[in-house]
């Protein structure tokens, strides 16, 4: 028994913040964005009413559409994501109460960037159990929450979006084949957002110290993201005795186009085989992969090896290897 992926769903809010509209926020350029980080525009939830949940029931809607299931007959939603509505209840439980799926049990994942990665892998041992048939995994943030739009270091970096799949059973040899793992908790240090929860709790003097908006060492993230998403991804091809010419596609975590560039260096592979979506989204967090995923849906055969990998906030990070599931419809 192995969990399959059998839909695709995504939602980008549609306001388009480009390089030139950052540019006149901060001291920045559309030539340095594009160079140091290779974004043009990403997309943002400009309605303050519009959360996390409300982006991530939009996918699922749409998931749910497309793979013409009743919500009913979802057993479980995790939900990956660094901007919760609120610090409880979950994510997921608001999403399960706004798209209908009132027969499933839900929780969050928290693994920043790797988010999608890690709700897959737990959700992919739910349905190998055989107890759930239908399980949702879903990256949902609204990162201009936590954005300061003074700070040149951060800003042009984040959009908003969400992206959910959907995980059966399956006896056909296809779907995850394999996933690598990894934290190291000492990165939190070098990226994080500092103040909200219990070690600094909300006050007048955190909002002042703008310590509820994310802080990042961009060279040394950069450092980690480059030698880690790419030793993962190499050591998950070379277990599974992958070559470069086998692989169908790498799925990488938008972050930074040179990040990418490195991993799929490493990895042997040319361009025409990495999924890069990052000038349009920048970096969604937790819904880089499904993002792409359902961008790349139509272009996907049954029977395709398909390489994810991550870099995030924890520092966490990982690869996961699987077989596509099926044909464009
Ligand atoms: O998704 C979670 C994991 N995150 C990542 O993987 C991100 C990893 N880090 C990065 O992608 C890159 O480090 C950044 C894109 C964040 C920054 O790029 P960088 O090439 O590492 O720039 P830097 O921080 O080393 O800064 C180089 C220069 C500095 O100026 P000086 O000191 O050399 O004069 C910065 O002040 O670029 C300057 N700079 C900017 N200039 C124009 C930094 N941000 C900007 C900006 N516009 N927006």
């Amino acid at each position: 028994m192995n969990a399959i992926i059998t839909g695709v769903g995504a939602y980008v809010p549609d306001y388009v913040l480009t390089n030139e509209e950052i540019s006149r926020m901060v001291d920045t350029t559309d030539e340095w964005i594009s160079t140091r980080v290779g974004i043009k525009e990403r997309r943002i939830a400009r309605d303050p009413n519009q959360a996390s949940s409300d982006l991530g029931a939009k996918a699922v809607e749409e998931l749910l559409r497309k793979t013409g299931t009743s919500p009913l007959d979802i057993d479980l939603l995790v939900c990956a994501t660094v901007t919760a509505d609120m610090a409880f209840p979950a994510t997921g439980n608001i999403v399960c109460d706004k798209a209908g799926l009132t027969n499933a049990f839900s929780f969050d994942v928290n693994a920043a960037c790797s988010g999608f990665l890690y709700a897959m892998e737990v959700a992919t041992n739910f349905v190998r159990t055989g107890k759930y048939k239908k399980v949702i995994v879903l990256g949902a943030e609204k990162m201009s929450a936590i954005v300061d739009y003074t700070d040149r270091n951060t800003s042009p970096l984040f959009g908003d979006a969400a992206g959910a799949v959907m995980l059966e059973p399956s006896e056909e040899g296809l779907g995850v084949q394999d996933s690598i793992l990894r934290v190291d908790g000492s990165g939190r240090h070098h990226l994080y957002q500092k103040a909200g929860g219990s070690l600094h709790p909300a006050s007048a003097e955190t909002v002042a110290a703008k310590e509820h908006f994310i802080h990042q060492d961009g060279q040394i993230v950069f450092k980690h993201a480059v030698s880690n998403m790419a030793d993962v991804a190499v050591e998950i091809m070379e277990r599974n005795g992958l070559s470069s010419e086998e692989l169908a596609w790498l799925v990488p975590h938008q972050a930074n186009m040179r990040i990418i560039e490195a991993t799929a260096r490493r990895m042997g592979l040319e361009r025409s085989k990495v999924m890069i979506n990052i000038h349009k989204y920048g970096n969604t967090t937790s819904a880089t992969l499904p993002l792409c995923l359902w961008e790349w849906e139509s272009q996907l055969r049954k029977g395709d090896n398909i390489i994810l990998a991550t870099f995030g906030a924890g520092f966490t990070w990982g690869a996961m290897y699987l077989k596509w599931a099926y044909d464009p419809q």
